[in-house]
């Protein structure tokens, strides 16, 4: 997979683009990560990439020229993402801001699908209006808060998105077992020692029975997930009988 990065700090990215699980991906040529500093695509002597707002107001304002420049060098041609008018696949071009539809991890598995992708991170006050309507093919927010720029977002969502990647991982499980894989929180997780100040690891991991094993975290995850985020419940893959024990649960707790 190929992701491209436009950004106004390319900076930024060295330190965590340079170790873990990142880094490795990289190395085994699993992804190649380009940084592309949105400066360079300007035409004028001063390299202005951003102008204030018409109509009045606080900060400045992305100026559009750039951005199309440089995700048009790339091979991104904007639009609605899916297949151009010729029949080729498009290269999903996706604005980071707080105005985006929320990123989850559907959301990353869906474009870690694509053999490319270019991600833009804007910054100042905001971004030319005709960048989000004629450039990227979508926006993403990753939370209901305000960063200081699209950075820090681009770097979550490629990594949520590189962990996916085959091969990423030491094992192909792990991903499978992260919280939010299949709609629910993980299970709790121990290691030794077996007794931490008094605090004992649950007898059923100790046990050697893969079947009970899998039985408890199956349940620890479903009773993770109503404790502490009963919206995911929803659209989570449950049994008609794991439905059944949840609703024994809530009426419980409630009453
Ligand atoms: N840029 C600024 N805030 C952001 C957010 N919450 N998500 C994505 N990009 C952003």
């Amino acid at each position: 997979m190929k992701i491209h990065i436009l950004t106004l700090f390319p900076g930024m990215f060295n330190g965590p683009f340079s170790e873990s699980i990142i880094k490795r991906a990289i190395d085994r040529g699993l992804v190649e990560i380009a940084i592309h500093n949105i400066r360079d695509y300007t035409s004028d002597r001063h390299h202005v990439v951003d102008d204030y707002p018409y109509g009045g107001g606080q900060g400045m304002v992305l100026k559009p020229e750039p951005l199309f420049e440089a995700v048009e060098s790339i091979g991104g041609q904007g639009g609605v993402c899916g297949e151009s008018e010729k029949g080729e696949s498009q290269i999903p071009v996706i604005l980071l801001t707080p105005q985006g539809r929320l990123f989850d991890q559907q959301a990353a598995q869906e474009l870690a699908k694509y053999e490319e992708i270019i991600l833009v991170c804007g910054h100042y006050e905001g971004v030319d209006e005709r960048v989000g309507e004629h450039l990227v093919t979508d926006e993403i927010s990753i939370g209901d808060y305000v960063l200081s720029g699209g950075e820090l977002a681009a770097m979550v969502v490629v990594d949520a998105l590189v962990r996916q990647l085959p091969g990423a991982l030491g094992s192909e499980a792990s991903v499978v077992e992260d919280s939010h894989w299949r709609g629910l929180l993980e299970y709790p997780q121990y290691t030794r020692p077996q007794a931490f100040r008094g605090w004992v690891v649950p007898e059923v991991l100790l046990s050697g029975n893969h079947a009970a094993i899998a039985r408890w975290r199956r349940e620890q995850s479903l009773l993770r997930t109503l404790k502490r985020r009963p919206d995911l419940l929803e659209r989570a893959e449950l049994t008609d009988e794991e439905r059944r024990r949840l609703n024994e649960h809530r009426y419980a707790d409630s009453s």
